[in-house]
């Protein structure tokens, strides 16, 4: 391990209580991270992220597209009048954290967040510890019951009044049956509710897609399941798609202030779209 991650892995010789982190194997919260240029990873995540640079030289525009999209996602679901969050995935704080865009626009806004990685659960509970109105959850986004039901969901979120369900690049973690999980939040959400998601595609690359979930995945704690835009429309079943639909995710109503160094041609390879609940 490198000692120039954490702060709060200074703490002691039990990385700070997270006993149960596994430093040999890579994990996908802290290469995103470091894919966005932040400093909570290890040598094991970036040695991975940079390989997976030499595969797609496309590859640095995807995790910035993919916060990009994000964050004008919020801002759209915030503008229609939500100001409830329920981020599964939500993965290490970085800039532009969904509560910091919700609250810009509303400082009522909720926001409980959901990982299952303990090094993002412990940096998002330290970021938030003086915000009343956000919080994180240590739980597997596949058990909808347990996160639904958890107390602090419920201190947070009213799910009689309509709600964003956020599940951004999280869902290519998850082999089997999405929709499955995916049908068990919709029908917890109030009609108005809206579902922002986004997932990995090599419907446009499928050699270099193939090569990244061999030589990259197959070694982190979560493999990836790649789907087509078709399968990724289907994961919006039962919510209408706000325009411009499923695009990738530099498509999706593009702003100013998106990550601008972009090459012609280039794609994200990864799906986005925000439907809402009739
Ligand atoms: C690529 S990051 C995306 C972070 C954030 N949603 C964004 O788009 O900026 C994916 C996150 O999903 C989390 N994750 C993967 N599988 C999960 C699961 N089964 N339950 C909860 N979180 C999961 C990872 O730990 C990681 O933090």
């Amino acid at each position: 391990m490198q000692k120039d991650t954490f702060s709060f892995l200074d703490d002691g010789p039990d990385l700070g209580g997270l006993s149960q982190v596994d430093l040999e194997r890579p994990n996908v919260a802290r290469m995103y991270d470091y894919g966005l240029g932040g400093a909570h990873n290890f040598a094991v995540d970036r040695r991975q992220v940079d390989l997976m640079h030499r595969i797609n030289p496309e590859g640095p525009l995807c995790p910035r597209a993919n916060r990009d999209f994000l964050r004008r996602a919020v801002q759209f679901c915030a503008g229609q009048g939500i100001d409830q969050f329920l981020d599964l995935g939500s993965g290490l704080p970085t800039v532009g954290n969904v509560h910091e865009v919700a609250q810009e626009i509303n400082p009522d806004a909720r926001v409980v967040y959901v990982d299952n990685e303990a090094i993002a659960v412990e940096h998002t509970r330290r970021i938030l510890a003086d915000n009343d109105l956000a919080t994180i959850v240590h739980a597997d986004l596949r058990q909808p019951d347990t996160i639904l039901a958890e107390e602090e969901t419920l201190r947070l979120l009213d799910f009689s009044r309509p709600v964003a369900l956020l599940i951004v690049a999280a869902l290519h973690y998850v082999d089997t049956n999405p929709g499955i999980v995916l049908n068990r939040y919709r029908d917890a959400l109030a009609p108005g509710s809206y579902f922002v998601g986004s997932h990995l595609t090599g419907d446009d690359r499928p050699d270099i897609m193939r090569a990244i979930q061999e030589k990259v995945f197959s070694e982190s704690s979560t493999p990836l399941t790649v789907r087509t835009r078709e399968e990724v429309t289907a994961l919006f079943d039962g919510f209408e798609l706000v325009e411009p639909g499923v695009v990738y995710t530099s498509d999706w109503r593009p702003g100013p202030e998106d990550y601008q160094p972009r090459i012609a041609g280039e794609v994200t390879m990864t799906w986005a779209g925000v439907g809402r609940k009739p």
